[in-house]
């Protein structure tokens, strides 16, 4: 409701005069122009708070001579979808595509693309990048000023964020690539070609996960001997855990509640485990990583969860009453515990405005909080790739499962309750590959 609210209120107020490529395109099929009446494809989208369906509508078409359609061979479900499934993104629309992490192959390309040929082998940047505004000149592609005319956001904020592929109208309005086909806006630079020897099931990866979970590390600062805590064992919290080990932390915690903890002690066998919801009497998850860490705390804390996590009832009913939009609870635990003149970067993500901020400690023990933004993929994709090819970091060791597009409403409803242990998925469709050597095997739901 409040979703669908927010974008009749976007509608009512219209859009800035920013944008370089069109707005509101999530569906081809329900867009004039934007799909081809005699090609169907299958998606999935999102239908109504906690609710996708796998839909059939219009492949999309070329509209911009800088597109690219691209055939979808391998996609993902990220924490995030988890926030647009329940409505805590704002400005979704029923039939909106959904899906910002994927990769494929070069279908058609439009009249001004040079550097990319059909047949060619790609992944996409989730954030749809302009290439050379201010912030794309020093590839800080998610604040790219020309993709995103959304004025509730610029209003909300006090600015904006590039366009992202499906992730509601308040970031554009972009059909996203949980479906057969997707039409990429300035394809030249928010496709980056895989080469021969890096299959899709860890290609995918450089979408988001890798880049976003490298990201938090170095923005937050992590340096050589470095104790660093992490909130959220999921896919970002595993990623930038072993990131951090890479970039010289001495010793990785991380604090979270389920068998998550269990699949990072058997995979990531250095790193310290927390059970929030296991304490020993009496102890807070602040004065459980004082003990551990000389009494002080750790130099680093990084959020990976998001504040419509809450932890106690108090903060539930302020979120459910509108009274917040975030809890503060994940980030005042982490403030108290970072060692003074710590740092504490925040990746999972936030929407609004939060209720009983622990500004005192945050001031007077000198803790920076850092809001590490969503992450400016096409500044590291190029390094994160070569350090793939290297076996210098392996996307594979937080892939659980491989399953098919047409059963993904059924992946989306297991991957929010982990349900099978299912963490992050390789999603393949009709025109998937082979399975790679040493890659899941497909899992169906469906008979
Ligand atoms: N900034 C960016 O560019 C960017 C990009 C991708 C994802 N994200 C965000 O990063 C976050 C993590 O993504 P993911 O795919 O790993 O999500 P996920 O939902 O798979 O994992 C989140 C984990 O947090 C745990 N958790 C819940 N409450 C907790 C608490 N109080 N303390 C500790 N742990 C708790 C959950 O059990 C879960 O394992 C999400 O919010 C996602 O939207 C941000
Ligand atoms: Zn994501
Ligand atoms: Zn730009």
């Amino acid at each position: 409701m409040m979703s669908q609210g927010a974008y009749k209120a976007e509608q009512a107020v219209g859009h800035g005069d920013n944008a370089v490529t069109a707005q509101d395109v999530t569906n081809p099929g329900m867009t004039e122009g934007a799909g081809d009446p005699n090609v169907k494809m299958k998606a999935l989208a999102w239908m109504g708070k906690n609710k996708v369906e796998i839909v059939e509508t219009k492949k999309p078409v070329i509209m911009e001579p800088r597109d690219v359609i691209l055939k979808i061979t391998g996609s993902t479900v990220c924490g995030s979808d988890l926030h647009l499934l329940h409505g805590t993104v704002v400005e979704l629309q029923k039939g909106d595509i959904l899906g910002h992490e994927f990769c494929g192959v070069v279908d058609e390309v439009g009249s001004a693309i040079t550097n990319l040929q059909k047949g060619q082998r790609v992944v996409a940047s989730f954030q749809i990048a302009c290439g050379d505004c201010y912030y794309c000149k020093q590839k800080l592609s998610s604040q790219c000023e020309k993709t995103n005319a959304n004025t509730i956001e610029n209003a909300m904020y006090g600015g904006r964020t590039a366009g992202m592929f499906g992730y509601s109208h308040f970031t554009g309005g972009f059909a996203g690539g949980q479906s057969e086909y997707t039409r990429v806006p300035y394809g030249d630079v928010n496709l980056l070609p895989l080469p021969d020897d890096v299959p899709d099931e860890k290609g995918l990866f450089l979408s988001d996960v890798l880049a976003t979970s490298w990201h938090a590390v170095v923005d937050t600062g992590v340096k050589k001997g470095d104790v660093v805590a992490i909130w959220g064992a999921g896919p970002i919290g595993q990623m930038a855990a072993d990131f951090s080990l890479i970039n010289g932390a001495s010793r990785v915690i991380m604090i979270d509640s389920n068998w998550r903890l269990g699949y990072v002690q058997e995979r990531y066998p250095h790193i310290e485990t927390v059970d929030f919801s296991n304490l020993e009497k009496g102890e807070s998850v602040t004065s459980t990583l004082k003990k551990m860490c000389n009494n002080r705390g750790p130099d680093i804390s990084i959020e990976c969860v998001a504040g419509e996590y809450a932890k106690g009832w108090a903060h539930y009913f302020e979120m459910a009453l509108g009274l917040e939009t975030d809890t503060s609870e994940i980030v005042n635990e982490m403030i108290s515990s970072t060692r003074n003149f710590g740092s504490c970067g925040i990746t999972g993500v936030y929407v609004g405005f939060t209720n009983h901020f622990n500004i005192g400690s945050l001031m007077e023990r000198g803790i920076r909080l850092i809001g590490n933004g969503q992450a400016p993929v096409h500044l590291y994709w190029e390094s994160l790739l070569k350090m793939v090819q290297e076996g210098k970091i392996d996307p594979l060791k937080m892939v659980s499962h491989r399953v098919k597009l047409e059963e993904l409403d059924i992946v989306y409803d297991k991957f929010d309750k982990k349900e099978d242990r299912m963490q992050k998925v390789f999603v393949e469709t009709k025109f998937s590959f082979p399975v790679a050597p040493g890659t899941p095997s497909l899992t169906t739901y469906k008979q």
